[in-house]
């Protein structure tokens, strides 16, 4: 170690903690290592009697080139091909990558339906939450952010996941984006007290990293319980991530927003939703403001028709 590592236990401890929150959540050597080469040369030494028969080449598609590195295996879903970039390198490359990689996550998000679909109230839910170890992002969150408000409110909103903010108080929104969605809402006449605010992943990815596709079906069933439980007579998307999951589209959010689209509860309850730009976007590009102006005036709009 030279002189500037850390060299007590305490040291060492604050240090891996600063990586935890800076998102550094896997252990990696200095140097890059060709695991596929390796798997390669292993193959070679094996006898010629014991070898598989090559799997056809692929060639890459658009998708096996973009598809998330761990795509959920569901039956919709199957695991995603190796890419052929990568294929071409690899003599024998199985066509596919193990099913099994993928199935403690279905498993984790199988226990979430079961334990989300036993809650009868928003306290069971929490609890059912706060007890669930299947989602990683639990373990470098400070707090579980279920939801800020009132529950008996007509309007919910769902944004993305937690911030450094969130995290530390337990609550949604209530760093600079949440600021500002206070006054998106003060603008039609609601507040906290007349709003129900959660989000679609409750734990705050380390380093506000994007919640992975794993991550966000693990935790999908969650938010939708909660908002089934809520039973809101009008909901909000605020931002992509937050529309995808539980409005069932790949469209992004630019054409989304501003159309009303319909969320369907399990039970199927069909709650009228309204696509936004998220406030952290907002802040970003501001001349996008009033195209969430619009978004919620409309939303105003629907309320007073549903009074
Ligand atoms: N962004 C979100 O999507 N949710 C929060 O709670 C805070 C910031």
């Amino acid at each position: 170690m030279t002189a500037a590592s850390p060299n007590t236990k305490a040291e060492i401890a604050e240090l891996l903690a600063f990586y935890a929150s800076a998102g550094v959540d896997d252990a990696l050597e200095d140097a890059p290592i060709n695991r596929f080469a390796e798997a390669a040369a292993k193959s070679a030494e094996r006898r010629p009697a014991e070898r598989t028969p090559a799997a056809p080449r692929r060639e890459a598609t658009p998708e096996s080139r973009t598809a998330p590195e761990h795509a959920p295996a569901r039956a919709e879903n199957p695991p995603a091909p190796l890419s052929g970039l990568d294929a071409a390198n690899i003599p024998d490359a199985p066509a596919r990558v193990p099913a099994a990689a993928a199935v403690p996550d279905e498993a984790q998000a199988a226990a979430a339906r079961q334990l989300a679909a036993r809650a009868t109230t928003l306290d069971e839910l929490r609890q059912h939450m706060a007890a669930f170890d299947g989602c990683n992002l639990k373990f470098t969150a400070k707090n579980l952010v279920f939801a800020d408000g009132n529950p008996n409110a007509d309007l919910m909103l769902v944004g993305e996941a937690p911030g450094r903010d969130e995290d530390l108080e337990g609550l949604p929104f209530v760093g600079r984006s949440g600021r500002l969605l206070d006054r998106m809402l003060a603008a039609i006449g609601l507040d906290r007290n007349s709003a129900y605010i959660a989000n679609v992943i409750p734990w705050r990815p380390p380093g506000n990293r994007t919640p992975t596709p794993h991550e966000t079906e693990i935790c999908r069933p969650f938010i939708e319980r909660q908002i089934e439980l809520v039973n809101p007579k009008v909901l909000i998307n605020l931002g992509g991530p937050s529309a995808k999951t539980l409005l069932n589209t790949s469209e992004g959010i630019l054409r989304l927003r501003g159309n009303w689209r319909v969320h369907t509860t399990a039970s199927g309850i069909a709650i009228p939703a309204m696509p936004t730009l998220h406030p952290a976007y907002l802040l970003r590009t501001p001349a996008h403001k009033k195209l969430a102006w619009r978004d919620f005036l409309e939303v105003k709009a629907k309320l007073r028709g549903l009074a």
